[in-house]
Protein backbone atom coordinates (compact mmCIF):
# COMPACT_ATOMS: atom_id res chain seq x y z
CA UNK A 1 0.00 0.00 0.00
CA UNK A 2 1.37 3.76 -0.80
CA UNK A 3 0.84 6.87 -0.12
CA UNK A 4 -0.09 8.72 -3.79
CA UNK A 5 -1.20 12.26 -4.59
CA UNK A 6 -2.22 12.21 -8.36
CA UNK A 7 -1.83 16.23 -10.02
CA UNK A 8 -5.08 16.83 -12.30
CA UNK A 9 -8.60 15.36 -12.14
CA UNK A 10 -9.31 15.32 -15.73
CA UNK A 11 -10.63 11.68 -16.82
CA UNK A 12 -7.20 10.20 -16.60
CA UNK A 13 -6.11 11.45 -13.51
CA UNK A 14 -9.83 11.06 -11.77
CA UNK A 15 -9.52 7.38 -13.08
CA UNK A 16 -6.25 7.09 -12.01
CA UNK A 17 -6.56 8.16 -8.44
CA UNK A 18 -10.05 5.81 -7.97
CA UNK A 19 -8.17 3.03 -9.72
CA UNK A 20 -5.32 3.01 -7.35
CA UNK A 21 -7.41 3.19 -4.43
CA UNK A 22 -9.53 0.34 -5.21
CA UNK A 23 -5.83 -1.59 -5.61
CA UNK A 24 -6.01 -0.51 -2.01
CA UNK A 25 -3.50 2.41 -1.56
CA UNK A 26 -4.31 6.04 -0.24
CA UNK A 27 -4.76 8.24 -2.37
CA UNK A 28 -5.25 12.14 -2.66
CA UNK A 29 -6.76 13.45 -6.32
CA UNK A 30 -5.25 16.95 -5.84
CA UNK A 31 -6.28 20.09 -8.02
CA UNK A 32 -6.12 23.72 -8.51
CA UNK A 33 -9.85 23.76 -9.69
CA UNK A 34 -11.12 24.46 -5.81
CA UNK A 35 -14.68 24.27 -7.50
CA UNK A 36 -13.76 21.00 -9.19
CA UNK A 37 -12.54 19.66 -5.58
CA UNK A 38 -15.66 20.93 -3.82
CA UNK A 39 -17.81 19.16 -6.01
CA UNK A 40 -16.34 16.36 -6.07
CA UNK A 41 -16.43 16.17 -2.19
CA UNK A 42 -19.73 16.41 -2.30
CA UNK A 43 -19.90 13.28 -4.76
CA UNK A 44 -20.39 15.11 -7.85
CA UNK A 45 -18.33 13.48 -10.54
CA UNK A 46 -17.54 15.73 -13.54
CA UNK A 47 -17.52 13.16 -16.11
CA UNK A 48 -19.51 10.57 -17.87
CA UNK A 49 -17.59 7.15 -17.20
CA UNK A 50 -19.03 3.56 -16.50
CA UNK A 51 -18.15 2.56 -13.23
CA UNK A 52 -16.26 5.79 -12.13
CA UNK A 53 -18.94 6.78 -9.56
CA UNK A 54 -19.10 3.50 -8.32
CA UNK A 55 -15.23 3.07 -7.25
CA UNK A 56 -14.77 6.63 -6.03
CA UNK A 57 -17.95 6.56 -3.63
CA UNK A 58 -16.61 3.01 -2.58
CA UNK A 59 -13.22 4.38 -1.76
CA UNK A 60 -13.95 7.78 -0.59
CA UNK A 61 -16.36 6.21 2.10
CA UNK A 62 -13.52 3.69 3.10
CA UNK A 63 -11.29 6.73 3.44
CA UNK A 64 -8.59 5.47 0.63
CA UNK A 65 -9.76 8.42 -1.72
CA UNK A 66 -9.43 11.58 -1.15
CA UNK A 67 -9.57 15.27 -2.61
CA UNK A 68 -7.85 18.50 -2.13
CA UNK A 69 -7.12 21.48 -3.72
CA UNK A 70 -3.95 22.05 -1.36
CA UNK A 71 -1.20 20.52 -3.82
CA UNK A 72 1.70 21.27 -2.05
CA UNK A 73 0.40 19.92 1.26
CA UNK A 74 -1.07 16.65 -0.91
CA UNK A 75 2.74 16.79 -2.19
CA UNK A 76 4.29 16.25 0.78
CA UNK A 77 2.03 13.73 2.08
CA UNK A 78 2.48 11.47 -0.82
CA UNK A 79 5.53 8.71 -1.63
CA UNK A 80 4.59 8.93 -4.94
CA UNK A 81 3.50 12.33 -7.02
CA UNK A 82 1.31 11.01 -10.40
CA UNK A 83 1.11 13.88 -12.55
CA UNK A 84 -2.25 13.41 -14.71
CA UNK A 85 -2.44 16.84 -16.53
CA UNK A 86 -3.38 17.76 -19.56
CA UNK A 87 -1.25 18.10 -22.39
CA UNK A 88 -3.02 19.58 -25.07
CA UNK A 89 -1.80 20.33 -29.16
CA UNK A 90 0.34 23.36 -29.09
CA UNK A 91 2.27 24.89 -31.70
CA UNK A 92 3.17 22.91 -35.01
CA UNK A 93 1.45 19.72 -33.71
CA UNK A 94 3.88 19.36 -30.18
CA UNK A 95 2.16 18.70 -27.35
CA UNK A 96 1.64 21.86 -25.11
CA UNK A 97 3.88 20.81 -21.64
CA UNK A 98 3.01 24.37 -20.02
CA UNK A 99 0.48 22.13 -17.34
CA UNK A 100 2.99 19.53 -16.89
CA UNK A 101 6.27 22.42 -16.08
CA UNK A 102 3.89 24.39 -13.82
CA UNK A 103 3.29 21.08 -11.53
CA UNK A 104 6.71 19.55 -12.20
CA UNK A 105 8.13 22.91 -10.59
CA UNK A 106 5.53 22.62 -7.93
CA UNK A 107 6.90 19.21 -7.22
CA UNK A 108 10.14 20.04 -6.92
CA UNK A 109 9.48 23.07 -4.18
CA UNK A 110 7.72 20.15 -2.42
CA UNK A 111 10.09 18.10 -2.10
CA UNK A 112 10.19 17.39 1.85
CA UNK A 113 10.92 13.24 1.41
CA UNK A 114 12.07 10.79 -1.23
CA UNK A 115 9.67 10.17 -3.96
CA UNK A 116 9.00 8.60 -6.98
CA UNK A 117 7.85 11.15 -9.58
CA UNK A 118 5.55 9.42 -12.03
CA UNK A 119 4.06 11.08 -15.81
CA UNK A 120 0.67 9.73 -16.69
CA UNK A 121 0.26 12.69 -18.97
CA UNK A 122 1.07 11.84 -22.53
CA UNK A 123 4.42 13.98 -23.29
CA UNK A 124 6.81 13.41 -25.98
CA UNK A 125 9.62 11.00 -26.12
CA UNK A 126 12.62 12.96 -24.13
CA UNK A 127 10.12 14.97 -21.72
CA UNK A 128 11.02 12.49 -18.79
CA UNK A 129 14.71 13.37 -18.96
CA UNK A 130 13.85 17.31 -19.13
CA UNK A 131 11.79 16.57 -16.13
CA UNK A 132 14.33 15.28 -14.23
CA UNK A 133 16.91 17.59 -15.50
CA UNK A 134 14.39 20.63 -14.09
CA UNK A 135 14.42 18.92 -10.49
CA UNK A 136 17.64 18.07 -10.08
CA UNK A 137 18.57 21.90 -11.03
CA UNK A 138 15.96 22.94 -8.33
CA UNK A 139 17.33 20.41 -5.50
CA UNK A 140 20.39 20.42 -3.53
CA UNK A 141 19.73 16.53 -3.06
CA UNK A 142 19.65 14.75 -6.11
CA UNK A 143 18.47 10.99 -4.02
CA UNK A 144 15.31 12.92 -3.16
CA UNK A 145 13.62 11.25 -6.42
CA UNK A 146 13.06 8.94 -8.90
CA UNK A 147 11.47 9.30 -12.05
CA UNK A 148 9.25 7.15 -14.05
CA UNK A 149 6.93 7.23 -16.77
CA UNK A 150 3.64 5.33 -16.29
CA UNK A 151 1.81 5.64 -19.97
CA UNK A 152 -1.80 5.19 -19.48
CA UNK A 153 -3.76 3.19 -22.05
CA UNK A 154 -7.52 4.18 -20.58
CA UNK A 155 -10.19 4.02 -23.44
CA UNK A 156 -13.00 7.11 -22.90
CA UNK A 157 -16.02 5.02 -22.01
CA UNK A 158 -14.52 1.78 -21.08
CA UNK A 159 -11.49 3.58 -18.89
CA UNK A 160 -12.06 2.07 -15.45
CA UNK A 161 -11.92 -1.55 -16.89
CA UNK A 162 -9.24 -0.73 -18.81
CA UNK A 163 -6.95 0.28 -15.66
CA UNK A 164 -8.55 -2.16 -13.37
CA UNK A 165 -7.70 -4.58 -16.09
CA UNK A 166 -4.90 -4.18 -18.27
CA UNK A 167 -3.37 -5.47 -21.02
CA UNK A 168 -0.59 -3.95 -19.88
CA UNK A 169 1.37 -1.15 -17.40
CA UNK A 170 4.18 0.24 -18.63
CA UNK A 171 6.76 1.30 -16.26
CA UNK A 172 9.94 3.33 -17.35
CA UNK A 173 12.51 4.39 -14.84
CA UNK A 174 16.35 3.83 -14.71
CA UNK A 175 15.88 3.28 -10.93
CA UNK A 176 15.15 -0.59 -9.68
CA UNK A 177 13.59 1.26 -5.84
CA UNK A 178 10.83 3.14 -8.16
CA UNK A 179 10.41 0.09 -9.99
CA UNK A 180 9.00 -1.45 -7.22
CA UNK A 181 7.41 1.07 -5.71
CA UNK A 182 5.24 1.33 -8.95
CA UNK A 183 4.88 -3.00 -8.58
CA UNK A 184 3.69 -2.37 -5.12
CA UNK A 185 1.08 0.59 -6.42
CA UNK A 186 -0.16 -2.41 -9.33
CA UNK A 187 0.19 -5.12 -6.88
CA UNK A 188 -2.96 -7.14 -7.02
CA UNK A 189 -2.70 -7.24 -11.09
CA UNK A 190 0.20 -10.03 -10.89
CA UNK A 191 -1.05 -12.40 -8.44
CA UNK A 192 -2.51 -13.99 -11.30
CA UNK A 193 -0.46 -13.09 -14.69
CA UNK A 194 1.99 -10.14 -14.83
CA UNK A 195 1.15 -7.25 -17.03
CA UNK A 196 4.42 -5.22 -16.19
CA UNK A 197 6.41 -4.59 -18.41
CA UNK A 198 10.09 -2.85 -16.89
CA UNK A 199 11.55 -0.21 -19.24
CA UNK A 200 13.52 2.70 -20.12
CA UNK A 201 11.80 6.00 -19.82
CA UNK A 202 12.15 6.99 -23.26
CA UNK A 203 11.38 3.45 -24.26
CA UNK A 204 7.79 4.02 -22.09
CA UNK A 205 7.29 7.58 -24.09
CA UNK A 206 7.97 5.67 -27.05
CA UNK A 207 5.31 2.69 -26.30
CA UNK A 208 2.54 5.43 -25.41
CA UNK A 209 2.77 7.02 -29.00
CA UNK A 210 3.56 3.94 -31.13
CA UNK A 211 0.63 2.40 -29.75
CA UNK A 212 -2.01 5.08 -29.87
CA UNK A 213 -0.34 5.64 -33.81
CA UNK A 214 -1.03 2.09 -34.45
CA UNK A 215 -4.08 1.83 -33.48
CA UNK A 216 -5.10 5.40 -35.44
CA UNK A 217 -3.35 3.81 -38.53
CA UNK A 218 -5.82 0.75 -38.14
CA UNK A 219 -8.76 2.82 -38.31
CA UNK A 220 -7.49 4.57 -41.41
CA UNK A 221 -6.45 1.31 -43.37
CA UNK A 222 -10.03 -0.07 -42.56
CA UNK A 223 -11.43 2.73 -43.62
CA UNK A 224 -10.08 3.33 -46.98
CA UNK A 225 -10.21 -0.65 -47.68
CA UNK A 226 -13.84 0.30 -46.98
CA UNK A 227 -14.01 3.08 -49.23
CA UNK A 228 -12.10 0.78 -52.10
CA UNK A 229 -15.04 -2.08 -50.64
CA UNK A 230 -17.53 0.36 -52.19
CA UNK A 231 -16.34 0.99 -55.98
CA UNK A 232 -15.71 -2.84 -56.53
CA UNK A 233 -19.14 -4.51 -54.50
CA UNK A 234 -16.84 -5.86 -51.88
CA UNK A 235 -18.22 -6.24 -48.36
CA UNK A 236 -15.85 -4.71 -45.45
CA UNK A 237 -17.84 -5.86 -42.55
CA UNK A 238 -17.00 -9.87 -44.26
CA UNK A 239 -13.07 -8.31 -45.19
CA UNK A 240 -12.46 -7.44 -41.71
CA UNK A 241 -13.85 -10.49 -39.83
CA UNK A 242 -11.86 -12.95 -41.70
CA UNK A 243 -8.67 -10.21 -41.55
CA UNK A 244 -9.50 -10.00 -37.94
CA UNK A 245 -9.35 -14.39 -37.88
CA UNK A 246 -5.59 -13.80 -38.44
CA UNK A 247 -3.92 -13.19 -34.88
CA UNK A 248 -1.46 -11.08 -36.57
CA UNK A 249 -3.83 -8.68 -37.62
CA UNK A 250 -6.54 -9.21 -34.96
CA UNK A 251 -10.09 -7.99 -35.18
CA UNK A 252 -9.68 -5.10 -32.82
CA UNK A 253 -9.42 -1.31 -34.18
CA UNK A 254 -10.57 -2.81 -37.47
CA UNK A 255 -14.06 -1.16 -37.81
CA UNK A 256 -14.81 1.12 -40.18
CA UNK A 257 -16.72 4.74 -39.53
CA UNK A 258 -16.58 8.74 -40.15
CA UNK A 259 -12.72 8.84 -39.09
CA UNK A 260 -11.55 8.70 -35.78
CA UNK A 261 -11.92 11.26 -33.13
CA UNK A 262 -11.59 12.17 -29.32
CA UNK A 263 -8.70 14.02 -27.51
CA UNK A 264 -6.03 11.58 -27.91
CA UNK A 265 -5.49 10.06 -31.65
CA UNK A 266 -5.50 13.17 -33.44
CA UNK A 267 -3.61 14.78 -31.35
CA UNK A 268 -0.87 12.01 -30.71
CA UNK A 269 -0.34 11.58 -33.88
CA UNK A 270 0.22 15.06 -34.88
CA UNK A 271 2.71 15.10 -31.68
CA UNK A 272 4.37 11.86 -33.03
CA UNK A 273 4.92 13.85 -36.31
CA UNK A 274 6.48 16.84 -35.37
CA UNK A 275 8.80 15.03 -32.68
CA UNK A 276 9.77 13.06 -35.93
CA UNK A 277 10.50 16.18 -38.12
CA UNK A 278 12.50 17.64 -35.39
CA UNK A 279 14.63 14.63 -35.67
CA UNK A 280 15.02 15.46 -39.38
CA UNK A 281 13.13 11.32 -39.59
CA UNK A 282 9.96 11.07 -42.35
CA UNK A 283 6.72 8.97 -40.68
CA UNK A 284 5.12 8.67 -43.72
CA UNK A 285 2.71 6.03 -42.43
CA UNK A 286 1.70 8.56 -39.42
CA UNK A 287 1.19 11.41 -42.11
CA UNK A 288 -0.79 8.96 -44.29
CA UNK A 289 -3.01 8.10 -41.44
CA UNK A 290 -3.78 11.43 -40.34
CA UNK A 291 -4.94 12.52 -44.41
CA UNK A 292 -6.95 9.33 -44.22
CA UNK A 293 -8.95 10.74 -41.35
CA UNK A 294 -9.16 13.89 -43.08
CA UNK A 295 -10.70 12.43 -45.70
CA UNK A 296 -13.07 10.54 -44.46
CA UNK A 297 -14.32 12.50 -42.39
CA UNK A 298 -14.88 14.52 -45.90
CA UNK A 299 -16.63 11.86 -47.51
CA UNK A 300 -19.70 10.92 -44.68
CA UNK A 301 -20.22 14.47 -46.05
CA UNK A 302 -19.84 13.88 -49.18
CA UNK A 303 -22.08 11.05 -48.64
CA UNK A 304 -25.09 12.81 -47.38
CA UNK A 305 -24.66 15.51 -50.46
CA UNK A 306 -24.89 12.29 -52.86
CA UNK A 307 -27.92 11.06 -50.76
CA UNK A 308 -29.82 14.55 -51.56
CA UNK A 309 -28.91 14.92 -54.90
CA UNK A 310 -26.53 17.56 -54.25
CA UNK A 311 -29.07 20.07 -52.72
CA UNK A 312 -29.28 20.23 -48.57
CA UNK A 313 -30.82 23.84 -48.96
CA UNK A 314 -33.53 24.25 -46.52
CA UNK A 315 -33.40 20.51 -45.55
CA UNK A 316 -33.62 19.36 -42.11
CA UNK A 317 -31.65 16.72 -41.14
CA UNK A 318 -31.12 14.75 -37.57
CA UNK A 319 -27.96 13.89 -36.43
CA UNK A 320 -27.71 11.14 -33.90
CA UNK A 321 -24.78 10.97 -31.82
CA UNK A 322 -22.44 13.81 -30.65
CA UNK A 323 -19.75 12.39 -28.83
CA UNK A 324 -16.82 11.13 -30.82
CA UNK A 325 -17.85 7.15 -29.41
CA UNK A 326 -20.32 5.62 -27.39
CA UNK A 327 -19.88 5.72 -24.25
CA UNK A 328 -18.70 9.21 -23.59
CA UNK A 329 -19.82 12.76 -23.31
CA UNK A 330 -16.44 13.74 -24.55
CA UNK A 331 -17.18 15.57 -28.60
CA UNK A 332 -13.36 16.66 -29.27
CA UNK A 333 -12.50 16.37 -32.47
CA UNK A 334 -15.69 14.24 -33.17
CA UNK A 335 -16.63 13.80 -36.73
CA UNK A 336 -19.99 15.19 -36.19
CA UNK A 337 -18.79 19.15 -35.76
CA UNK A 338 -17.61 18.19 -39.44
CA UNK A 339 -21.32 17.05 -40.63
CA UNK A 340 -23.26 19.56 -38.76
CA UNK A 341 -20.85 22.36 -39.88
CA UNK A 342 -21.19 20.86 -43.68
CA UNK A 343 -24.86 21.02 -43.35
CA UNK A 344 -25.48 24.14 -41.84
CA UNK A 345 -22.51 25.65 -44.91
CA UNK A 346 -25.33 23.73 -47.08
CA UNK A 347 -28.27 25.85 -45.95
CA UNK A 348 -29.31 22.85 -44.30
CA UNK A 349 -31.22 22.63 -40.61
CA UNK A 350 -29.45 20.63 -37.97
CA UNK A 351 -31.77 18.70 -35.45
CA UNK A 352 -29.56 17.28 -32.82
CA UNK A 353 -29.58 14.29 -30.02
CA UNK A 354 -27.08 12.06 -28.12
CA UNK A 355 -27.90 10.74 -25.30
CA UNK A 356 -25.36 12.62 -22.92
CA UNK A 357 -23.26 14.79 -24.75
CA UNK A 358 -25.83 17.24 -25.83
CA UNK A 359 -24.45 19.99 -23.47
CA UNK A 360 -20.87 19.55 -24.51
CA UNK A 361 -22.00 20.08 -28.49
CA UNK A 362 -24.18 23.21 -27.37
CA UNK A 363 -20.90 25.10 -26.35
CA UNK A 364 -20.01 24.76 -30.26
CA UNK A 365 -23.33 25.08 -31.86
CA UNK A 366 -25.74 26.90 -29.75
CA UNK A 367 -28.38 27.48 -32.57
CA UNK A 368 -29.10 24.29 -34.09
CA UNK A 369 -32.18 22.40 -31.73
CA UNK A 370 -31.10 19.55 -29.48
CA UNK A 371 -33.43 16.90 -28.57
CA UNK A 372 -34.50 14.67 -25.11
CA UNK A 373 -34.50 11.40 -27.43
CA UNK A 374 -34.37 9.98 -30.90
CA UNK A 375 -37.90 9.78 -31.95
CA UNK A 376 -38.55 13.68 -30.85
CA UNK A 377 -35.29 14.69 -32.64
CA UNK A 378 -36.48 12.99 -36.38
CA UNK A 379 -40.22 14.54 -36.32
CA UNK A 380 -40.69 16.14 -39.81
CA UNK A 381 -37.10 15.62 -40.94
CA UNK A 382 -35.91 15.34 -44.30
CA UNK A 383 -32.87 12.55 -43.01
CA UNK A 384 -30.74 11.10 -40.43
CA UNK A 385 -27.37 10.67 -39.97
CA UNK A 386 -25.92 8.30 -37.21
CA UNK A 387 -23.02 9.80 -36.33
CA UNK A 388 -22.10 7.46 -32.87
CA UNK A 389 -22.43 4.01 -32.05
CA UNK A 390 -24.70 4.07 -28.99
CA UNK A 391 -26.52 1.00 -28.59
CA UNK A 392 -30.15 3.01 -28.39
CA UNK A 393 -29.50 3.76 -32.10
CA UNK A 394 -29.07 -0.59 -32.99
CA UNK A 395 -32.06 -0.67 -32.30
CA UNK A 396 -34.22 2.18 -33.92
CA UNK A 397 -38.28 1.32 -34.29
CA UNK A 398 -38.06 2.17 -38.06
CA UNK A 399 -41.76 1.79 -38.42
CA UNK A 400 -41.63 4.67 -35.96
CA UNK A 401 -39.25 6.50 -37.65
CA UNK A 402 -40.89 6.29 -40.89
CA UNK A 403 -44.41 7.23 -39.87
CA UNK A 404 -42.45 10.66 -38.13
CA UNK A 405 -39.59 11.87 -40.90
CA UNK A 406 -41.28 13.71 -43.48
CA UNK A 407 -38.06 12.33 -45.93
CA UNK A 408 -36.42 8.44 -45.72
CA UNK A 409 -32.67 9.24 -46.09
CA UNK A 410 -30.30 7.44 -43.47
CA UNK A 411 -26.82 7.38 -43.27
CA UNK A 412 -25.64 5.35 -41.05
CA UNK A 413 -21.76 6.44 -40.85
CA UNK A 414 -21.10 3.63 -38.02
CA UNK A 415 -22.85 0.32 -39.70
CA UNK A 416 -25.20 -0.27 -37.19
CA UNK A 417 -28.61 -0.01 -38.83
CA UNK A 418 -29.99 -3.61 -40.57
CA UNK A 419 -29.50 -3.43 -44.10
CA UNK A 420 -32.85 -5.70 -44.50
CA UNK A 421 -34.97 -3.56 -42.40
CA UNK A 422 -33.57 -0.22 -44.04
CA UNK A 423 -34.91 -1.47 -47.33
CA UNK A 424 -38.00 -3.11 -46.24
CA UNK A 425 -39.08 0.37 -45.01
CA UNK A 426 -37.81 1.90 -48.04
CA UNK A 427 -35.60 4.14 -46.51
CA UNK A 428 -32.89 5.43 -49.12
CA UNK A 429 -29.54 5.19 -47.09
CA UNK A 430 -25.96 4.52 -47.22
CA UNK A 431 -23.19 3.20 -44.82
CA UNK A 432 -19.39 2.92 -44.69
CA UNK A 433 -18.20 0.04 -47.36
CA UNK A 434 -20.95 -2.59 -47.14
CA UNK A 435 -22.57 -4.37 -49.92
CA UNK A 436 -26.45 -2.86 -50.32
CA UNK A 437 -29.26 -4.95 -49.93
C1 LIG B 1 -7.41 5.97 -27.16
C2 LIG B 1 -6.71 4.60 -26.98
O1 LIG B 1 -7.57 3.55 -27.45
C3 LIG B 1 -6.36 4.36 -25.51
O2 LIG B 1 -5.63 3.15 -25.38
C4 LIG B 1 -5.48 5.52 -25.04
O3 LIG B 1 -5.09 5.40 -23.69
C5 LIG B 1 -6.25 6.81 -25.21
O4 LIG B 1 -6.58 6.98 -26.61
C6 LIG B 1 -5.38 7.95 -24.74
O5 LIG B 1 -4.31 8.18 -25.31
O6 LIG B 1 -5.70 8.57 -23.71
P1 LIG B 1 -9.90 6.89 -26.86
O7 LIG B 1 -9.43 8.07 -27.63
O8 LIG B 1 -10.64 7.10 -25.59
O9 LIG B 1 -8.65 5.92 -26.48
O10 LIG B 1 -10.89 6.05 -27.77
P2 LIG B 1 -10.79 4.81 -28.78
O11 LIG B 1 -11.69 3.75 -28.32
O12 LIG B 1 -9.40 4.44 -29.02
O13 LIG B 1 -11.41 5.45 -30.11
C7 LIG B 1 -10.80 6.53 -30.80
C8 LIG B 1 -11.56 6.86 -32.06
O14 LIG B 1 -11.41 5.81 -33.02
C9 LIG B 1 -13.07 7.03 -31.87
O15 LIG B 1 -13.51 8.11 -32.65
C10 LIG B 1 -13.64 5.72 -32.37
O16 LIG B 1 -14.97 5.83 -32.82
C11 LIG B 1 -12.69 5.40 -33.50
N1 LIG B 1 -12.63 3.95 -33.84
C12 LIG B 1 -12.16 3.06 -32.93
C13 LIG B 1 -13.04 3.54 -35.09
O17 LIG B 1 -13.48 4.34 -35.94
N2 LIG B 1 -12.96 2.20 -35.40
C14 LIG B 1 -12.48 1.30 -34.52
O18 LIG B 1 -12.41 0.09 -34.88
C15 LIG B 1 -12.09 1.72 -33.25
Amino acid sequence: MKNITIIGTGYVGLVTGAGMSEFGNKVICADIDSRKIGKLNSGLIPIYEPGLEEIIKKNFENSRLFFSSDIESSIKKAEVVVIAVGTPQGENGMADLRFVDSVVNTISRNLNSYKVICTKSTVPIGTGKDIIKIINNNIHDKKMFDYVSNPEFLREGSAVKDFLWPDRVIIGTDSDKAYKIMCDIYRPLYINKNPIAYTSVETAEMIKYASNSFLALKISYINEIANLCELLGADVHDVANAMGKDGRISDKFLHPGPGFGGSCFPKDLEALLAVSKNNELKMETVKAAIIANKNQKKRMTRKLLDLFNNNLNKCTISILGLAFKANTNDIRESASIDMINFIIEHGGIVNAYDPIANSEMYKIFDAIEYYDNVYDSIKDTDGIVIMTEWNEFRSLDFKRIKKYMRGNIILDTRNILNMDELSEFGFTYDNVGRIKK
